[in-house]
């Protein structure tokens, strides 16, 4: 069970929405909303690490990052590491037996979630913030409506017991409302059509032709930057677009830059 109840703790979880390739992982990696001890739930091993390497894109924007793949050797390390008061980033990466597929193979992901999310639950202290990622979440959830899950209870509970919870999706109909409606944060990637597009500005309070512009200007500057919207908090407004440059030859490779409508507007997206 959670620890030290504390009513004043800000709600700060975040969901990034993105499409295929639109730059969710980047954003997690890149804007710096993840705080300093962090668990990752990292099904697809997006965010490995190799210290060979030196890539703002390695780990958990370059970050060491410690895989597990057996509940019980994540379980011992994420204990010690959170009692430590020490920063940490540890990612859980579940293997599974290749005979299982389809809905055998889901359940088998769902359940290891699902133990993840209790580890978490348990482990939460309201005197200190534990940032929990997730990545493709719906993939993992049967509904779009309320989730009763234990991943739920981190996204309505956790905020009082120092949680900060990032996941992340692909469209914004596919997001639990539990989670979209207790996540005051919300990083937008390009989209991949104009319905997704025109469902995000609403549900967003952000204008289409800005939403439209970021897929348009992803695609023109590919290789050079990623562009986004961040709503940094609830209620109206509070909107600015960002970009991170993802350009390794240029020395400024895998920062972000926050920028103006106006700048944003002003790019010109067809010429090549
Ligand atoms: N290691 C890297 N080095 C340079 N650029 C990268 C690297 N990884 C990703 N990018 C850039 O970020 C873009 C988006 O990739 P990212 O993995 O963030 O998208 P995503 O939305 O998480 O995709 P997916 O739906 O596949 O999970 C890539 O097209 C590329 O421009
Ligand atoms: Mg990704």
């Amino acid at each position: 069970m959670a620890v030290n109840f504390n009513n004043a703790a800000e709600a700060k979880h975040v969901c990034y929405l993105a499409g295929t390739g639109g730059g969710k992982t980047t954003a997690v990696k890149l804007l710096n909303l993840v705080g300093d001890q962090v668990a990752i739930f990292d099904l697809y091993g997006d965010y490995q690490f190799d210290g060979r390497k030196k890539s703002p894109f390695n780990g958990l924007g370059g970050r060491t990052v410690y895989h597990f793949n057996k509940r019980s050797d994540f379980a011992r390390a994420f204990t010690q590491a959170w009692s430590s008061g020490k920063k940490f980033v540890l990612a859980y990466q579940p293997t599974f037996s290749p005979i299982l597929k389809g809905s055998q193979l889901k359940d088998a992901r769902v359940a290891e979630l699902h133990w993840f999310g209790q580890l978490m639950w348990t482990a939460a202290d309201g005197n200190r913030e534990l940032h929990v990622i997730i990545e493709e979440l719906a993939k993992l959830a049967s509904t779009a409506g309320k989730d009763e899950t234990i991943i739920g209870e981190l996204a309505t509970g956790g905020r009082k017991f120092g949680l900060v919870l990032h996941t992340i999706f692909q469209r914004s109909q596919e997001v639990p409302k539990t989670i979209w409606n207790n996540s005051p944060r919300k990083v937008l990637g390009a989209q991949e059509s104009t319905h997704d597009a025109k469902l995000i500005a609403n549900e967003l309070d952000a204008e289409l032709s800005d939403v439209k512009r970021l897929s348009q200007l992803n695609e023109r500057f590919k290789k050079q930057r990623l562009y986004y919207l961040f709503k940094s908090g609830g209620g109206i407004g509070n909107i600015a677009p960002y970009y991170i440059c993802t350009d390794n030859k240029n020395k400024y490779f895998g920062h972000k830059y926050e920028i103006t409508f106006d700048e944003l507007r002003k790019i010109e997206v067809n010429t090549l």
